[in-house]
């Protein structure tokens, strides 16, 4: 075993994560030479502002200058928490170049230059390591690369932004509207400063295109996940959800299928019975088929200072490990396979529509005769009536290609029964 005493770090960025990582690098100080086989000492931390005040942290530790950090040949691990693509893009592949290793928390980044990076560290066999770039405190990453490395995986369905479902919660449960919620979820730290990402599925579809490509072993990037958010889900649809047994919840969810990877974010209903119905507030989980394990779960905090520092710390332990056995590298990308992603227009998915309609004889005949000559099947029709001559009906489908309902739906708006298309969720 080559003897080594201390592993220098660098952090990049001092906010929620980062400020987390260095409390806890400092929390786990007298452990780390039995966990890691050294000491790990933060030897620099790059911020914007240099003269802000950051309570608990040594001044002489903070710079500006990327350059004292990269030109340092004592320090080998970067740990980058600045978020954003640039510069943090340039800094990682500048130390990866370099031969440091490096962690990162950034899901924006490893989405959509994700083989650019590991192909970086691999050209320097450096670790490259990002379990904290989804679902925060949950390990997923590194269950998918290495425990569950013997399964095919044909499916992984997850609650990975906090923010949304802590709205679809309070919306679900104390009957709170929207935005409401959502000024509550950026009270309590759970949104982004601009929460248009949480909302509208871009945080969780980044997630999606990170752990399809690793469940499938082949690269899918953002731009491949078709991304829909919950800024249209009303009272009303809660109360058909509940009617029908099932919740609301916004999914990241990748199919391995016959045709290709199919990568999505949507609001769906889940059965109260399914374990992600069960996913309540902030919380996140990942739920995931594998062909030898069957089904997992894997539940809890998806974000915030000390969850997402726990990940983190976790990566750094494990480069300090593989510099003190002198094996890093061991584990880059896995992307070895070409599956081709799917156009979403070709995905199959079950789907509840909610329409006002007229309440006249034939109104439901017209609707079934516009569906049936889409091929949509129709699985289950609810209908409320409510005034003024008017009905609610609720048509659940059986699975059928998006393609296929988004035809039938344009030609459901032309209906002259059709008074208003009220939302449209898919179904689990
Ligand atoms: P944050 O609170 O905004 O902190 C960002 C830090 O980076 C600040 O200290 C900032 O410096 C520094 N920084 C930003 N741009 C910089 C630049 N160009 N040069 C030098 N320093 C720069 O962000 P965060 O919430 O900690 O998130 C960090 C990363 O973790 C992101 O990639 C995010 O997606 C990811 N992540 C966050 C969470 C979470 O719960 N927050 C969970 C999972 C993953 P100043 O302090 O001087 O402004
Ligand atoms: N805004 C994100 C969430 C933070 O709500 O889950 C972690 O990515």
């Amino acid at each position: 075993m080559h003897e080594r005493k201390r592993i220098k770090a660098a952090l990049l960025g001092l906010g929620t994560v980062g400020g987390g990582v260095y409390k806890l690098a400092e929390r786990q100080k007298n452990e780390m030479e039995q966990k890691a086989g050294a000491e790990l000492e933060i030897a620099k931390i790059l911020v914007r502002d240099k003269e802000k005040v950051r309570e608990g942290v040594r001044t002489e530790l903070l710079t500006d200058n990327w350059t004292e950090i990269l030109e340092d040949p004592q320090i080998e691990i970067v740990i980058e928490v600045m978020g954003g693509i640039e510069p943090a893009k340039t800094r990682i592949l500048e130390a990866l170049r370099a031969g440091k290793h490096v962690v990162t928390a950034n899901k924006d980044l490893v989405a959509e230059y994700g083989r650019e990076l590991l192909d970086a560290a691999e050209s320097t066999g450096a670790d490259f390591l990002f379990e904290a770039a989804v679902a925060g405190g949950i390990p997923i990453i590194r269950p998918l690369k290495q425990c569950l490395a013997a399964n095919e995986i044909g499916e992984i369905t997850g609650i990975v932004n906090g923010t949304t479902n802590y709205i679809l919660t309070k919306m679900y449960e104390d009957g709170m509207d929207f935005d409401e919620a959502l000024a509550k979820a950026t009270e309590l730290g759970y949104a982004e400063a601009d929460p248009t990402a949480d909302i509208e599925g871009y945080d969780a579809g980044r997630k999606v295109a990170i752990m399809a490509s690793i469940a499938f072993r082949s690269r899918v990037v953002f731009s491949d996940v078709y991304t829909e958010g919950i800024t249209k889900i009303s009272a009303r649809d809660i109360l058909y959800a509940k009617e029908f047994g099932c919740v609301i919840k916004l999914v990241g969810r990748a199919r391995n299928t016959r045709g290709g990877i199919e990568a999505a974010v949507y609001p769906m209903m889940i059965p109260e019975d399914h374990p992600l119905a069960s996913v309540r507030d902030s919380f996140n989980a990942v739920f995931l088929h594998g062909d030898a394990v069957d089904d997992v779960m894997f539940y809890g905090r998806g974000a915030g200072e000390f969850p997402t520092a726990s990940a983190v710390m976790g990566d750094v332990i494990d480069v300090m490990r593989d510099i003190r056995y002198n094996c890093t590298g061991r584990i880059s990308c896995t992307c070895y396979r070409d599956t081709p992603v799917k156009p979403f227009a070709e995905a199959e998915n079950q789907f509840v529509l909610r329409m006002k309609v007229e309440n006249r004889p034939g109104v439901l005949a017209s609707i079934a005769g516009v569906l049936g000559a889409h091929q949509v099947s129709i699985s289950k029709v609810v209908q409320k009536i409510i005034t003024d001559g008017a009905a609610e009906l609720v048509i659940v489908t059986d699975a059928v290609k998006e393609m296929a309902f988004g035809n039938a739906l344009e030609d459901l708006k032309e209906l002259e029964i059709t008074r208003e298309i009220g939302n449209v969720i898919r179904e689990y």
